[in-house]
């Protein structure tokens, strides 16, 4: 997924969306409700059951996004729709409720969905970002090239090793030996690792080096710089990966229960009424 999901169809969805939105705002600027404008008005139900409406078909993307191939609509379509409607519903659940926000159980609905809205926006700014990002990091090269690389560089950094003194060779062993890669999911989040045994080697290696005659130590140093910076494109690659996942943890979880909030206001609404 990249702009184009903005752009899909000649902005039909958006189009929709700023259809819906406007009829919505002109109407509620047009109403002279009794009393202030609320959900109970024709104009709240009005509005109300398109939020609620609108709401159980984005959640329902959860569902289609899994059935790829099937249904007459391509995935695209339903995307697009979903990130322009799912926009406009912020609008549309706002007027319904009259602005009437409380610390109430209505609150809690809005306030779910809200978070919803929020964490969808963030998700597509991933989306939309992240390839370029993920693309200039990689400068050209596959994953699976640059761990090629890096085990090339520990053959050769274990060879020139051994011809050096016994610290700077344990140190050397280590960063073949003891370098992570991806890890917990925090430190993959993080993108580095400030204990890297292939940095503490290269710092070890680059404050030993003392003369021009120092070959080895020399070698060595290329060798681990060039490792080095390996490492942190691919830490990188997998910080960025990770992150284009993560708010799907709370875009899911909100977006059920904001569904949740919805059957509970509506139920209370009834009861009440
Ligand atoms: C995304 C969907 C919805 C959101 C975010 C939402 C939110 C709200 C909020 C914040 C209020 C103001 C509560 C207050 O006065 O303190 C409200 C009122 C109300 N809503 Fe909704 N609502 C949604 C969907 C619905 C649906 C589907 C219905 C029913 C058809 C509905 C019926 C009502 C009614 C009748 C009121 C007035 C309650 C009163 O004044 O006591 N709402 N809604
Ligand atoms: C209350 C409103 C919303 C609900 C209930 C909702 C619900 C969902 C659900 C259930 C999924 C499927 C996730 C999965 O199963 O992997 C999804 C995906 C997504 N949503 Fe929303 N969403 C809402 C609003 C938005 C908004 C406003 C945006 C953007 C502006 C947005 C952007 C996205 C994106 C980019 C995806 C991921 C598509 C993919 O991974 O292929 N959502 N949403």
């Amino acid at each position: 997924m990249h702009e184009s999901i903005l752009i899909y169809r000649k902005h039909r969805y958006l189009k929709w969306a700023l259809a819906l939105a406007a009829v919505s705002a002109v109407i509620y600027l047009i109403d002279r409700p009794l009393g202030a404008p609320n959900g109970g008005t024709w104009l709240g139900y009005a509005l109300g059951t398109a939020a609620g409406g609108l709401m159980l078909w984005l959640a329902w993307f959860g569902v289609r996004k899994r059935r790829y191939g099937v249904g007459k609509v391509p995935l695209e379509d339903w995307l697009s729709a979903h990130i322009y409607l799912g926009t406009a519903l912020a609008l549309i659940a706002t007027l319904h409720s009259g602005f009437q926000l409380g610390l109430n159980i209505h609150s809690v609905l809005y306030v779910t969905m809200m978070i919803t809205i929020i964490s969808g926006m963030v998700g597509l700014y991933f989306y939309v970002s992240y390839p370029r990002l993920l693309t200039e990091n990689r400068r050209g090269l596959s994953t699976e090239v640059m761990l090629g690389q890096i085990a090339e560089l520990d053959r050769d950094v274990r060879q020139i090793a051994m011809a050096t003194d016994d610290a700077t060779n344990a140190m050397a062993l280590k960063s073949t030996q003891d370098t992570i890669l991806g890890g917990t999911a925090l430190q993959q989040l993080r993108g580095f690792d400030e204990h890297c045994p292939t940095t503490l080697a290269r710092q070890f290696v680059e404050s030993s080096v003392s003369s021009q005659h120092d070959a080895q130590r020399r070698q060595l140093l290329t060798r681990l710089i060039r490792k080095e910076d390996l490492l942190k494109r691919i830490r990188r690659d997998v910080q960025l990966r990770c992150l284009l996942k993560v708010w799907l943890y709370v875009h899911v979880p909100f977006s059920i229960a904001a569904l949740a909030a919805l059957v509970t206001h509506v139920v209370t609404v009834f009861y009440y009424w």
